[in-house]
This record gives C-alpha cells, structure tokens and sequence, in this order.
C-alpha cells in the first residue's frame, strides 16, 4: 500500500473517510470502518492497487490516532487544527454551500454572508490548502486523484497548481444549486467555487440535472468559454446490491425484525399492520416533518387507515453542531408524539420513530416495508429509494420525491410527489397502501433492476477510465 510519498496511483479524497476511531477509557483506539458507496467503490480497486484516501481526523479518537501513527494501510487522515475544520465544515460546507445546494434557507433573514462568515471561508481555504498538500505530496508522477463533494471544491485548483502532472477529477454528490439560488453567495467566493472546482480535468454529477445546474452557473458567474477546459461528466449510483442482501439477512437483523414486528403489532382482522418506512439522517433536507404531516392527513382523510398501518420512522443524528439542525430533530420528535398522542390507541402506536442509529434495524425496516417514504426537498440521488425496494421481503412500492437525484432513474415506476406539497404525498400514501399485489411486484421487479445497475465499484472504475481516457 502507499504509505510513502509520491507512490500512489489513485488518490481519493474527502471530507469523512473509511475509517474512524473511538478511544476507551483506559486510552485505547478502536476503529469502526464505515460504509457506503465510496467505501465500497474503492474496495473495487484492491489494496494493492497503490490507491490512497485522504481525508480529515474528525473526532478526537481520530486526531489521537494521527498523534500516535496509528492507521489504516491505505489511508491518510489529516490532523487539521479542530476550529478550522469547525469553521469551514460547518461554517461554509454545511451551512452556506450545502443550503445554497439543497435550497433551504427558509426566513426573509437567511443567509447572512458577514464578518464571521468570511472568517469562515478562510479557513475553508485553509482546510482545502492542507488537501490539496498532502495530495501533492503522496501522488506518483501523472497519478489520478478523484476530490469528492462540496468540502473540497478549492482543491483541484490548488492542485493542478502543486501538480500539473497529475489527472485530477471532482465528483459531487449533492444537487446543483440553479444560478439565481447559486448567485446568493457573495460574487467573489461563488467564482472561487467554480473555478475551484473548474481546475479538474473533469467534474461529475450524479445527473445530467445536476450537471447542467453546475454549467448554467459557470456560464452565468464566469462567462460562456468558462467550462471549456473542463470536461463535465455524470455517474449515477447505484445501490451496493449483493452486501445489502448478504448483510439484510445475518442474525442481528433478523432480532430486530422481531422486535420491530412487536412494536407494529396486528391490525384489528389479525392481519400484520401495513408499514409505511422511511429511514434518514435528521437532515433538513430529507423532508422528514412533511413525510410526518403527510401522514397524519392521511390519518385524517382516510380514517379506514387507523389501526390498519404504522409509520416507521428512522431520523438519525446528523450534524448536531449546528443548532438548526438540533431544533430540527426536536421537532421530528415533536409532531412524531402529537400524533401519537392524537391518534393513538392502547394497542396501536402510529409512528414508531428511532433516533440512535442501529444500521442493522434500518435493515430490518426495509425488510418489512409495504411502503418506503423517500420525500427529499432535494437529494443529490438518496441511496434510500434504491435499497428499500431490494430488500423488503414482500416487495414494496416507493414513495419518490421528484426533486431526489434518483427521480430520474425510479420515477417509472414510483407513486412520484411533489415534496413540499402535504396533501399530495398523503394521497400518494394512499395510493401506495392501495396498491394490488401484482402490480407491486411488478413495480418492484423494475426499481431493483434500476436501483442495481449501476452497482459502486462500477460508479469509481468508470470514473477512473474517464479521467484516464486521453
Ligand atoms: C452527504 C454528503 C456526504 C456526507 C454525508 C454525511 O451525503 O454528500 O459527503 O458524507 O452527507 O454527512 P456528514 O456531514 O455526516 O459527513
């Protein structure tokens, strides 16, 4: 593995890496390996394949890692000093860069780009200059090196500065913002943006949608030849099929599926409740209160429904740094018990919400889903919409978000809403409940043909031969 300088021949890099590390009491590290698209993308690849992942130390088990040189062959984290990795993830990356992307400021008052905020945007620089360093650093002569999201949109620039040499590709993984929401950030810093990012040799998406959001904007901030240096390419992503199977099926999955069973309980014919399953980061983005209301008009409209169904609702923690993202999860919680509370009988909870995350019980719920809610504002493609179907042992139907990246794939074949309209997305529930076996198998048959074509070792090799390709 490359562990000396200049030796690697593939270079990722990101923001969050493969691998994190807890200490105990007594002072020792344990590391967890994470999953996901990347991280089984790059498996593809094999570890002697001279690849290296650069990316930050994230907690303290991590940067007491780094102190101690203890490490992953194959993995370089970088021990960027804890208030500039504050400021520029959750100051600029996923306050400024990540709403302008998904849309979300939501008062006549938001964004504010003042003093602090520039304060944050040069440590931004400074945590994309330490990247861009190390990635110098490590790469063999002409080595390829794939930047990964919006963390790092200064780096390619900055590299091809360090190393002319070097194949440099940007991949993407939110949506593109369109230019009059794009146009929000302050001119100077949008042009650093793009032209951060326009300092690859390629830049790619997870759809065209994206893609040609990112062009209008470089045409309209930097000028009509801006992207001609740089070619744009798209990647789709599809779901990891043969691990999520393998995986959906070991003992501790099957535990939870009792539990769970227990908690949805039986509707008044005897029959087991139908499910309606959604499973996500507390992410402002992910729409989770509109799934809630939706719901519970459905409750509403359709009393036939009572005691008939129950909402499995997954919100794990994310970003709790940041105090909207606190308030947000808050009020998940919120209207999860006022419904309860408002419909709820001595034998039937409505929503069965789990905060704390427990992937082998998020598992479990796509095994038991009739109906998976995937209702993003907007998603740069949402993983979720393509397990779910794989998985669910009875064959379930979608409920899509036509503003999720995976739209354009799925939206055949799923009951399609708008997200922010609550009555709609209550009657697609309906409709999703109603559905008759056969054409939910059917359906079923086509979103996991969909949802596996793209599988991720494929999404990196492709990508890998495009930046290659002369
Ligand atoms: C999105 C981003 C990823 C990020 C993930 C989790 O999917 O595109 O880059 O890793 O969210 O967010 P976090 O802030 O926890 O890394």
């Amino acid at each position: 593995m490359a562990s000396t300088h200049a030796e690697a021949q593939v270079l990722v890099a990101s923001n969050r890496g493969p691998v994190s590390y807890t200490q105990d009491d007594s002072g020792g590290l344990t590391a967890k390996r994470g999953g996901g698209g990347l991280v089984s993308g790059l498996s593809a690849i094999g570890p002697d394949a001279g690849a290296l992942w650069v990316c930050s130390a994230l907690g303290d088990g991590d940067r007491e890692a780094v102190r101690r040189g203890v490490g992953e062959p194959g993995v370089r984290m970088l021990d960027i000093p804890a208030d500039v990795h504050h400021a520029a993830y959750n100051g600029v990356a996923n306050s400024a860069l990540w709403f302008v992307h998904h849309m979300l400021y939501q008062t006549p008052l938001e964004p504010v780009f003042d003093a602090e905020f520039r304060a944050q945007w040069t440590a931004y620089e400074t945590y994309n200059r330490s990247f861009a360093e190390a990635l110098a650093q490590e790469a063999a002569d002409g080595a390829a090196v794939l930047v990964q999201d919006y963390h790092l949109t200064l780096v390619p620039r900055m590299l091809r500065e360090l190393r002319p040499d070097l194949r440099i590709g940007h991949f993407s993984h939110t949506p593109w913002a369109p230019v009059d929401y794009f146009r929000m950030l302050p001119d100077d810093i949008a042009a650093k943006v793009l032209n951060g990012i326009l300092g690859a040799d390629r830049a790619a998406f997870l759809t065209r949608r994206w893609a040609d959001a990112f062009t209008a904007c470089c045409h309209a901030v930097l000028g009509p030849d801006a992207t001609s240096g740089t070619r744009i390419g798209v990647h789709g992503l599809g779901a990891d099929a043969d691990f999520l199977r393998a995986r959906a099926h070991e003992a501790d999955v099957d535990e939870r599926i009792v539990a769970l069973r227990e908690q949805i309980g039986t509707a008044p014919d005897g029959t087991p409740r139908r499910t309606i399953v959604r499973v996500d980061r507390t992410e402002l983005s992910k729409n989770i209160v509109r799934g809630l209301l939706a719901y519970r008009q459905l409750l509403d409209d359709r009393p036939e429904w009572r005691e008939r169904v129950v909402h499995v609702a997954f919100a794990y923690p994310s970003r709790q740094d940041l105090a909207v993202y606190r308030e947000y999860t808050a009020e998940v919680q919120r209207v999860a018990a006022e419904i309860n509370e408002r419909y709820g009988t001595p034998g039937w909870t409505p929503v069965v919400l789990h905060v704390k995350d427990d992937f082998a019980r998020s598992l479990a719920a796509y095994r038991l889903a009739d109906v998976a809610l995937v209702n993003p504002i907007r998603d740069g493609m949402n993983l979720v919409a393509k397990e779910v179907p794989l998985v669910s042992d009875r064959g379930c139907v979608l409920v899509l978000s036509r503003e999720a990246g995976a739209f354009e794939e799925l939206g055949d074949d799923a009951v399609v809403v708008n997200p922010y309209d609550i009555g709609g997305t209550a009657g697609a529930l309906h409709e999703a409940l109603s559905m008759g076996a056969e054409e939910r198998t059917e359906r079923t048959k086509r979103l996991t043909a969909a949802a596996t074509a793209l599988p991720p070792a494929r999404w990196f090799l492709d990508q890998l031969g495009e930046l290659r390709a002369p």
